[in-house]
């Protein structure tokens, strides 16, 4: 296989960007070369997202024009993986048939293997509920040339798969199968290899990250083990400057977790609690399992163990049934707790979930409207926070150059630009910034005192 190039497209959350590093460390490992032009690639891989309709409408229409470049270059392969593969499987060779390979979910870890045997249009999108997430250690060495590879301070660590929660609108138990826990001894080890290889922070990765060890039937975790336990066992590795982790269902927040907040110095205090609606009604609808009142009282804990921590959320506007009143409560409670930051969306169909046989389904318009108008309350508030941050000073990791600047972030996970950092600052240090101005989505820093050792 050696010689050969290969491009890797991924679309989606963070799960997919760390399975695309994944795929690309494999791809490595059997002298694949990374190529970013499309012209140059052999393989062309996919790693698709299915969470709306919108975000699998972009994945056809990309195979549609990928069908051309085929044509031009017949030795092409085309391989479409993650969940929209998982969800459609053989259906997308039957529909696309310049497809060569659909690896679904749970099949990653077999793409050369699949590659090498095969012959032509091979689906592999076994999902099974016993699946153990095998060891992988990051190596950056084998996957150096390769871009899918290329911050070396920051790195994502799935310590899960899957979900068993079942919301009625989501479609992630179905693409990504029941719920599974890593080994801790698996997590662990990764974890040390990504700071002994340099990394300086780690975020930790599941769609319901509370819930860690509690329903693994096939792990080999002997004590139970709580998601804050695993935390604090990855927070206390040497080097480690900063953890974060994502995503966590609120029904499930601990209280030992929230203590994290107050007790794990590099512990980043941001946390992304999704809350999906202000209603009551709509809560339960959507399966969630909480109230908004008990969703209330976890802000406030959590406030009252880390009183700076930065709290952002994601919601759904235009839920079946979701009336004016309803909306109304969704934007209350962004008043409510003045969220850093949110993710907002309008409800899309999935298949296969309940929601998308429910009656009362909102008109786009409607739809359209309510997100128009959390979406421009949700950025005035931003701001104001932002404004808040102004002669401030925060510890803030670099990240990048960009241009004459640097662009780093603090702990809240708020970008911070800076025009006068020199260049004996790099990504992954950490300097202590004065926020001098506060726009809507970033910051600017000055210097304030250099101490790269400081958290
Ligand atoms: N595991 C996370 C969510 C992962 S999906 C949690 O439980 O919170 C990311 C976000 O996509 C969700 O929080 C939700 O806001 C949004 N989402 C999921 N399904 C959706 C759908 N059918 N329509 C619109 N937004 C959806
Ligand atoms: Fe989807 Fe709910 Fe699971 Fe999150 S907790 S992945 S929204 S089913
Ligand atoms: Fe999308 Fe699958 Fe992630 S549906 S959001 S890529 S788990």
């Amino acid at each position: 296989m050696s010689g050969k190039s290969f491009l890797i497209k991924t679309f989606g959350c963070q799960m997919n960007d760390r399975d695309s590093e994944i795929m690309a460390q494999l791809l490595g490992e059997v002298g694949y070369v990374e190529t970013s032009v499309t012209d140059q690639a052999d393989l062309i891989i996919l790693n698709t997202c299915s969470i709306r309709a919108k975000a699998e409408q972009k994945v056809m229409s990309l195979l549609g024009v990928l069908r051309k470049h085929k044509k031009k270059k017949p030795g092409l392969k085309i391989c479409v993986a993650g969940c929209v593969a998982q969800q459609e499987g053989d259906r997308i060779i039957k529909k696309m048939p310049h497809v060569d390979l659909v690896v679904g979910t749970q099949n990653i870890y077999q793409l050369t293997d699949l590659l090498k045997d095969h012959e032509a249009n091979s689906v592999a999108t076994s999902l099974v509920a016993d699946y153990v997430i095998p060891a992988f250690i990051p190596d950056f060495t084998k996957g150096k040339e390769n871009k899918v590879l290329p911050v070396l301070f920051r790195k994502f660590l799935t310590i899960m798969q899957g979900c068993n929660n079942y919301c009625s609108y989501c479609v992630v138990p179905h693409t990504r199968g029941r719920e599974v826990s890593r080994k801790v001894s698996h997590i662990i080890e990764e974890a040390h290899a990504l700071v002994e290889a340099g990394i300086k922070e780690i975020t930790l990765l599941g769609q319901n990250v509370n819930s860690y060890g509690q329903t693994n039937s096939v792990s080999d975790i002997k004590d139970k083990v709580t998601f804050a336990g695993l935390l604090r066992e990855v927070a206390a590795i040497p080097g480690l400057k900063r953890l974060r982790f994502t995503t966590s269902n609120p029904k499930d927040l601990s209280d030992e977790l929230m203590c994290c907040f107050a007790e794990v110095e590099n512990l980043s205090p941001h946390f992304h609690l999704p809350v999906q609606s202000g209603s009551n009604k709509v809560l339960s609808a959507m399966h969630r399992k909480y109230t908004r009142e008990l969703y209330l009282e976890k802000i406030n804990t959590l406030r009252s163990y880390c009183p700076e921590i930065a709290i952002t959320t994601d919601v759904i506007v235009g839920f079946p049934g979701e009336n004016a009143e309803d909306f109304e409560e969704t934007m209350s409670l962004l008043e409510e707790v003045h969220f850093h930051g949110s993710y907002s969306f309008k409800y899309s169909d999935r298949p296969g979930t309940r929601s998308a046989d429910f009656s009362d389904k909102i008109d786009e318009k409607t739809k359209s409207e309510r997100l128009q108008r959390f979406q421009s309350r949700q950025d005035e508030i931003s701001l104001e926070q932002n404004k808040s941050y102004v002669d401030k000073v925060f510890p803030v990791m670099i990240e990048k150059n960009e241009g004459d600047s640097k662009v780093g972030r603090t702990g809240t996970n708020h970008l911070v630009h800076f025009a006068d950092l020199d260049n004996s600052i790099n990504p992954g240090d950490i300097v202590q910034a004065r926020i001098v101005h506060a726009g809507q989505h970033s910051l600017q820093g000055k210097l304030h005192i250099t101490n790269k050792d400081e958290i």
